[in-house]
């Protein structure tokens, strides 16, 4: 017999970043930070879970090209969930498992993103989450266009809701695990950092915790799903190209030659985390903005700071930096905040969906469509806007 369960999880932004660890392999944080996921059904991982006895060792396949499980990461997940697995019947096929049977059978693990992965829109964060993802949640949901310009796509996201049904499961969701949301992102933590904040849809903070053991280390959701949804999130990817560095290894590089990153994690971050959760709440876009873009260009001066230095931007990520900045100083106030993950791809959030429709005709017209891209493949989308 083979039981199976297949999840969806989506992505998050990150508005205040994580970027550092004081434990590498329990995956703990430097300093707090706070996201925006989302919606499952555009930028998402899809992982299937298979379980059965004629399974001789774990498997996985990431868009299906199977990947080597060695790494510590990987198998310190499955066996937290394995730990937690509890009895398990499906009566129709008459399949029994129990708690204790977990422990000596193996999974098969498939998992599709529908984004580039590695490009730095935070596929893992996604990729782990799914296998920790149990629950029934609402999510950010973006109905969007992608075009091109100047080897540019964009990917316009309205922000509404959207109900994940509940038939979609995931390896925690087949295990049975009992565990609440956030119980479940210390170990979806322990796949990739920033993967505990997708748990949840809307806001999400990852409190850094204080604890030796991680225990404390954990997301939580910080408004309600609804609570601010005339944001329209646009991702303009600039290069759909695998990262140089990647995140892990550029973040200890970081936390061995960074002064600047000690300063931020002690004095800046945490600041900055109370005012951002006051503008979250009080729907002020103005500091919403100014904070989320300080951070942005805060991480990417960190990864100037490290040594050897670290270029996760391009010159054309630079360009839409200074396009947007012109363009709310102009207003007198900020329209659209910007933010850049590990790698050139910019994250533009506009406070409404006129501000959106018209920053869409800007970069139209800034940075022309070119066909000379290898980003045709990406193309989709209802163009509604
Ligand atoms: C720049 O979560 O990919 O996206 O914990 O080593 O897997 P690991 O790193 P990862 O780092 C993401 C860093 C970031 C900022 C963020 O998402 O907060």
């Amino acid at each position: 017999w083979v039981l199976m369960a297949t999840a969806q999880t989506p992505t998050n932004i990150a508005v205040i970043k994580y970027w550092g660890k004081r434990d590498e392999t329990l995956i703990l944080p430097v300093n707090d930070s706070i996201s925006v996921t989302l919606d499952p059904s555009h930028l998402c991982t899809t992982t299937t879970v298979a379980v059965s006895p004629g399974f001789e060792q774990d498997r996985m396949w990431l868009n299906g090209k199977e990947i080597s499980l060695s790494g510590g990461r990987f198998q310190s997940c499955l066996r937290e969930i394995r730990s937690r697995a509890c009895d398990v019947e499906d009566k129709e096929k008459g399949i029994k498992i129990e708690e204790k049977d977990w422990e000596k059978l193996h999974v098969h693990i498939a998992s599709y993103n529908n984004f580039p992965t590695a490009a730095g829109l935070a596929s893992s964060a996604a990729g782990f989450a799914c296998l920790g993802n149990v629950q029934v949640y609402l999510f950010f949901s973006l109905s969007f266009i992608i075009f091109v310009f100047w080897g540019c796509y964009a990917y316009i996201l309205k922000v509404h809701w959207w109900k994940i049904d509940d038939d979609f499961f995931s390896l925690a969701k087949l295990m049975n695990l009992k565990e609440n949301p956030s119980q479940l992102s210390a170990i979806a933590r322990q796949g990739s950092g920033s993967a505990c904040r997708s748990l949840f849809g809307g806001f999400v903070k990852w409190i850094m915790g204080k604890d030796e053991n991680g225990s404390d280390s954990l997301a939580v959701q910080l408004v309600e799903e609804e609570h601010w949804n005339e944001l329209v999130i646009i991702i303009a990817v600039v290069s759909a190209r695998q990262k140089e560095t990647s995140s892990t290894s550029g973040m200890r590089e970081s936390v061995e030659t960074s002064l600047l990153l000690q300063h931020r994690a002690k004095e800046i971050v945490p600041k900055r985390i109370v005012k951002m959760e006051e503008a979250i709440k009080n729907r002020d876009f103005s500091s919403f903005a100014q904070l989320t873009c300080a951070d942005s260009n805060q991480f990417h001066a960190v990864c100037l700071d490290t040594s050897p230095p670290i270029f996760y931007m391009n010159d054309t990520s630079h360009r839409i930096i200074s396009y947007v900045e012109k363009w709310n100083c102009s207003e007198g106030s900020p329209q659209v905040a910007y933010t850049f993950d590990a790698g050139p791809n910019a994250v533009l959030i506009a406070r409404d969906r006129q501000v959106a429709a018209q920053l869409l005709r800007r970069l139209l017209f800034f940075f022309p469509p070119n066909s000379d891209t290898d980003l045709n493949s990406y193309v989709l989308g209802d163009k509604s806007i």
